[in-house]
C-alpha cells in the first residue's frame, strides 16, 4: 500500500470513502468528525441521534453522504471511551477500518490527520494509524497457488490542514511505513515453513540486507568450529542442514563509540532433538527463529531510517533435530567462552547457541550493551501469556529504556527477576553449568544461564515465546507471525544515547 500525505480536506477530496472517528457515548461529533458532519449534511449527527452508531471500540458503519459536495461515503469507526484512549487502541481502530474496506474491495483509504486527544501530537497519532493499517493488512500468501483472497489495499491518502504541518506529518508517516515494512519482512521469515527457512536460507535473506551501511558476514560450520562455538555446533549436529552464524554490522555513526549488539535466536526448527517434543503443535516450532528474524528486521529498519548509531546483529542459526549424530543428554560442550556445559535436555537448545553468540558479541565487540531476543521458554508463555514479552537483565537503564519503548509501541513487556540464588538450580556435577534446572522458574533459570556468557557487558534478555506468534487475529496482528520485537527495538535504538560508563 502506498501512503501519501497531502494538504487538503479529506471529505472534499475525490476519494471513494473517508474514515471518520467517533468516541463512544458522545452524542455530538467532535474533531474532524464535526467538520465531516457539516459537509455531509449532518449525516453523523443523524446516525448518532437515531442510535445507529454508538462509537464502541472498533464499531464500523459505512454510510452514504446526502450531499454532492464531498466524498460519496464515510466509514464511521468507534474509538471506544475517550478516557480509555491509547495510541495502541488507535492502531487497532485503523487496522479494523482498513480491513473492513479491503473486505469490500475498496482499494483507497483516506482520512484527515488529527489527534483524538491532546496527550498525543498529530504526528504520533498519524504514525499509529499508519502502523495499524499496514500491520493489520499484512497477509502471508507465497504458498497459496490459487490466491482467492480479496484485492490488496493500494492507496492510503492522509490529508493535513495546512502546508505548515505537511513536512512533519509526512516524515512521521514515512517512518511508520518503513518500520512496518521491516515488521512485514520479519513476519515473512517467521511464517515461512521450516523446509523453506533453513539456516542457509536465513543467511541468504540476511545477505540481501547488505548495503553501503550494512556489512553482512556469514560463518559456515568449519569457521564456527574454529572459533570454538561448540554449543552451537552441538545443537546443529542432529540435522543434515548445516548451521550458520550470521553477523550484520550496521554503521550509522562515524564515532568510535562501541556498538549495541542484538542477538537473536535462530533455531529454524525445534523438534526438541533427542528429547523430542510431542507431535501435537510441533509444527509451531518453525517460529523458533523469531528472535533472529526480529534482529534482521531491526537492522533493516535502522538502515532505512539511517539511525545515527552503530548496531551489530548476531544470529546463531541451526536446526534442532534428532538425527544419528545428534547431541545427547549427558554430552558436555565446550562453549566459545571456555565454560563447559552439561546437556541435560536437548530441547533446551536455544540457550546453548545464544551462549556462544553472547560470548562472541561480548569478546569481539566490547559493546556498550547487548540485548538478546528469543523464543526461549514455554515457561514464559505460562507466566505471561501470548501478549507479553518477558524481560530479565543486568542493566537498569537499558531495562528502563525498553520499558518506555514497550509503552510507546504497544509491544508490552514485564520484568521477571534475575534471581541469583537460583543459580543453584543449574549447577552441574561435572561441568561448569548444566543447560536445564527443574521445571519451576524455567524462564529465570534460562536467563541466569545466559548471563554467564555475557561477561561484563550490560545485558538484557527478551523472552518472546508468547508474543512471537498470534494464535488468533488481534486488532492489528493477523493470526500468525507477529514480527514481535522489531518496533520495540527500533523505538529503543531510535532514542538511544550512549550509556554512561
Ligand atoms: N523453543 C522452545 C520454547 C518455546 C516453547 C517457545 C513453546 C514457544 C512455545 C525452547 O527451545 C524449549 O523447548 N524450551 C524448553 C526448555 C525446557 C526443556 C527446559 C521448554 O520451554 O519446555
Ligand atoms: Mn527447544
Ligand atoms: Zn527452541
Amino acid at each position: 500500500m502506498q501512503v501519501s500525505v497531502l494538504t487538503g480536506d479529506a471529505v472534499r477530496s475525490k476519494v471513494p470513502v473517508v474514515i471518520v472517528c467517533h468516541f463512544e457515548d458522545e452524542n455530538r461529533p467532535s474533531g474532524y468528525a464535526a467538520h465531516a458532519d457539516t459537509i455531509t449534511g449532518k449525516l453523523v449527527t443523524d446516525l448518532l441521534t437515531a442510535g445507529d452508531f454508538k462509537g464502541k471500540m472498533n464499531e464500523t458503519l459505512l454510510a452514504y453522504s446526502r450531499t454532492d459536495d464531498g466524498a460519496r461515503r464515510i466509514l464511521l469507526i468507534g474509538l471506544g471511551k475517550r478516557s480509555e484512549f491509547t495510541l495502541d487502541r488507535y492502531r487497532g481502530t485503523f487496522s479494523t477500518a482498513a480491513r473492513y474496506l479491503r473486505d469490500r474491495r475498496i482499494t483507497t483509504i483516506a482520512f484527515q490527520a488529527e489527534t483524538p486527544v491532546h496527550d498525543f501530537t498529530v504526528s504520533e497519532a498519524v504514525a499509529a494509524a499508519v502502523d495499524g493499517m499496514l500491520l493489520g493488512l499484512y497477509r502471508f500468501t507465497p504458498f497459496k497457488t490459487n490466491d482467492d483472497t480479496t484485492a490488496a489495499m493500494e492507496d492510503c491518502r492522509i490529508f493535513v490542514d495546512s502546508d505548515a504541518d505537511l513536512k512533519a506529518i509526512r516524515s512521521a508517516a514515512d517512518e511508520a511505513r518503513q518500520i512496518a515494512d521491516a515488521v512485514a519482512f520479519t513476519r515473512d521469515l517467521v511464517s515461512s515453513p521450516a523446509n523453506e527457512m533453513t539456516p542457509v536460507i536465513m543467511a541468504s535473506k540476511a545477505l540481501e540486507l547488505a548495503s553501503s551501511s550494512v556489512r553482512v558476514t556469514v560463518l559456515e560450520r568449519d569457521e564456527i568450529e574454529q572459533l570454538g562455538m561448540n554449543a552451537l555446533i552441538g545443537v546443529a549436529k542432529g540435522s543434515s542442514e548445516p548451521p550458520r552464524f550470521i553477523i550484520l554490522e550496521y554503521k550509522g555513526s562515524s564515532k568510535t563509540s562501541p556498538p549495541i549488539v542484538l542477538v537473536g535466536k535462530g533455531v529454524t526448527f525445534d523438534s526438541g532433538g533427542i528429547c523430542i517434543k510431542p507431535a501435537d503443535k510441533m509444527d509451531q516450532m518453525k517460529d523458533d527463529m523469531a528472535g533472529g528474524a526480529a534482529v534482521m528486521g531491526t537492522i533493516k529498519a535502522a538502515a532505512t531510517l539511517s539511525l545515527p548509531i552503530n548496531i551489530v546483529g548476531i544470529i546463531p542459526a541451526a536446526e534442532n533435530l534428532p538425527g544419528g549424530s545428534a547431541y545427547k543428554p549427558s554430552d558436555v560442550l565446550r562453549s566459545h567462552s571456555g565454560k563447559t556445559i552439561e546437556v541435560i535436555n536437548t530441547d533446551a537448545e536455544g540457550r546453548l547457541l545464544l551462549a556462544d553468540a553472547l560470548s562472541y558479541g561480548h569478546s569481539r565487540y566490547r559493546p556498550q550493551a547487548m540485548i538478546d531476543i528469543a523464543t526461549l521458554t514455554g515457561a514464559c508463555l505460562v507466566a505471561l501469556g501470548e501478549d507479553i514479552i518477558g524481560m530479565l537483565g543486568t542493566h537498569v537503564t537499558v531495562k528502563e529504556r525498553l520499558t518506555a519503548s514497550a509503552q510507546a509501541t504497544g509491544e508490552f513487556l514485564w520484568e521477571l527477576p534475575l534471581w541469583d540464588d537460583y543459580n543453584e538450580l543449574i549447577k552441574s556435577d561435572i561441568a561448569d553449568v548444566k543447560n536445564t534446572g527443574p521445571r519451576f522458574a524455567g524462564t529465570i533459570t534460562a536467563a541466569l544461564f545466559l548471563k554467564k556468557f555475557t561477561g561484563t557487558t550490560p545485558w538484557v534478555h527478551l523472552d518472546i515465546a508468547g508474543p512471537s506468534w498470534a494464535s488468533k487475529d488481534k486488532p492489528y496482528i493477523p493470526k500468525g507471525a507477529s514480527g514481535c520485537g522489531v518496533r520495540l527495538l527500533v523505538h529503543c535504538l531510535k532514542n538511544w544515547t550512549d550509556l554512561d560508563e
